[in-house]
């Protein structure tokens, strides 16, 4: 007898109407000896086992419990009560692995409301839950989306290095990886650390990014992106800062900055897009989380759109585009401004703060906003520097309730200015080397930008912490599992 997964049994009901077939899965619960609810994983939905108790004896029935994986064999009938339009009716089953009772009553496991603080700390087991079912299902399909976005553009997949020996991106502090002994490290004449003798015989860390490699690659291949970890030993602990997250950074040759903002808008819509189309049964369980969450809320906190609504939004609506000069401007004539409601001064040359960036995005303009033209001080070494001389050619995307979900630049090709800007910024050059050698041979403009995947996955399922929406999240003070 073939083991059918429930997604397909849902799906194709018919097809296996009247036949004898197994489903394997793990009990969400199990009523008057009778009904148990099985969930595979493989969707939100469970099917249900309808077990004549008068068949079985009351040992066997009895390790039937919340929690345990069993096999049920049997007939799939046309349901008879509300709620599912197929039931297997039990002939036989099987325990697979069975489930303490009293055992699970400390865990998540049991059929009840827990709070998201608590399924963190049983992030092994949280898996099983309806919630975090749905974000992995979707964080997958997220994944998939993008892989098929950029491969149906021609884009390459490039897997660039997760140890790296440079220091230079300067996006954030580093996780240095050494395997010397940290008791008695070899010591150079001036009794630091010698570096030179540890096992790649300088210092490597946990990269930051792995943009400037795509740099290197799209300079060759034309257009090209990463997916990968990448590692931040910042000591933030905000909801929507991980040590370690998963970042996309596409990375083209000759696109100007304009071009760059056309390609992260169609991108966005395109993913969002294809969670709607193929992620239903999903979000239509968030959505539904996030309007009970939204409930809770005092009045003027509560997002106007609905989690589905927001998702639907920013595939039929233009970003807004703007200057951060611009922005400035609009944060400095805003009411929130006049009434002294911002923390944070605004003032040209600030770096915006997340107060800032939520108004724009908010209150402002209701809508996904494209911030361009930032201060040269403020960004990156590598950004291209306008003809203004002050500011570079950057762009960051802004979410209503994720913040900034996109950073970006056109990169300076021009090998005079990029030495200059490495002077300024206290770069060692010769550090550098391969990376201002592909400026002296056919350099051209080029774009890129990078997107956390993690917000992205916030967005998508509307969950307000970035700690949810990875299996396993690493902030600091916490790597348990
Ligand atoms: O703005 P960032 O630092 O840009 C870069 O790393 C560039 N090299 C990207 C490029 O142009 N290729 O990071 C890019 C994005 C941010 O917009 C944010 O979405 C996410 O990465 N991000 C984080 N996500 C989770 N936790 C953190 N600590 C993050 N830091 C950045
Ligand atoms: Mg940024």
């Amino acid at each position: 007898m073939a083991r059918i997964k429930i997604s397909e049994l849902l799906k194709n009901g018919a097809t296996f109407l009247g036949q004898k077939i197994e489903v394997k899965g793990w009990v969400r619960a199990f009523r008057s000896k009778r009904f148990v609810q099985l969930n595979d994983g493989s969707c939100m939905a469970n099917i249900q086992g309808v077990i004549d108790y008068d068949n079985f004896d009351e040992e066997q029935l009895k390790a039937i419990s919340t929690g345990a994986a069993i096999s049920i064999k049997g007939l799939l009938v046309e349901s008879q009560g509300a709620g599912q339009v197929v039931e297997l009716q039990v002939e036989a089953f099987e325990i697979i692995g069975a489930a303490d009772p009293d055992a699970v009553q400390k865990t998540i496991l049991q059929p009840k409301k827990h709070s998201l603080d608590l399924l963190r700390e049983q992030a092994h087991l949280r898996f099983r839950t309806n919630t975090f079912g749905a974000i992995f299902r979707i964080r997958h399909a997220a994944s998939f989306a993008i892989h098929q976005f950029f491969n149906e553009r021609g884009f390459n997949y490039i897997h660039t290095p997760i140890l790296t020996g440079s220091d230079a991106e300067g996006a954030g502090e580093m996780f240095r990886v050494s395997t010397l002994d940290p008791k008695n490290p070899p010591l150079d004449d001036d009794g630091n650390i010698d570096y030179g003798k540890d096992f790649f015989g300088k210092q490597v860390n946990l990269t930051v990014s792995g943009q400037l490699e795509a740099e290197l690659a799209a300079l060759g291949l034309g257009q090209v992106y990463t997916f990968g970890p990448t590692f931040r030993a910042e000591n933030s602990n905000t909801s929507r800062h991980l040590a370690e997250f998963w970042m996309i950074e596409p990375e083209v040759a000759f696109n100007d900055l304009s071009d760059n903002m056309d390609l992260t808008e169609e991108f966005l819509q395109s993913v969002c897009q294809y969670i709607l189309k193929n992620s239903e049964e999903d979000l239509n369980f968030l959505d539904n989380r996030y309007a009970q969450e939204q409930n809770q809320k005092p009045q003027n906190e509560r997002s106007h759109l609905g989690l589905r609504e927001s998702i639907e939004f920013v595939v039929n609506n233009q970003f807004k585009r703007l200057s951060y000069t611009e922005a400035i401007e609009v944060l400095q004539k805003s009411k929130a401004y006049k009434k002294k409601k911002f923390q944070f001064p605004v003032e040209w040359g600030i770096d915006l703060q997340s107060e800032h960036e939520r108004y724009l995005v908010e209150k402002e303009f209701k809508c996904p906003v494209i911030l361009c033209d930032y201060p040269a001080d403020i960004k990156a070494f590598y950004m291209r520097q306008n003809d203004d001389g002050k500011t570079v050619a950057a762009m960051d995307v802004l979410f209503p309730g994720v913040g900034e979900i996109v950073g970006g630049s056109q990169r300076e090709e021009r090998l005079e200015i990029l030495k200059a800007k490495c002077k300024d910024f206290d770069i060692e050059e010769d550090e550098l080397w391969w990376y201002m050698d592909t400026r002296k041979f056919g350099s051209v403009p080029h774009s890129g930008f990078g997107m956390g995947f993690e917000r992205l996955i916030m967005f998508l399922t509307g969950m307000s912490n970035i700690r949810d929406v990875i299996p396993f999240p690493r902030t600091p003070d916490n790597a348990e599992f």
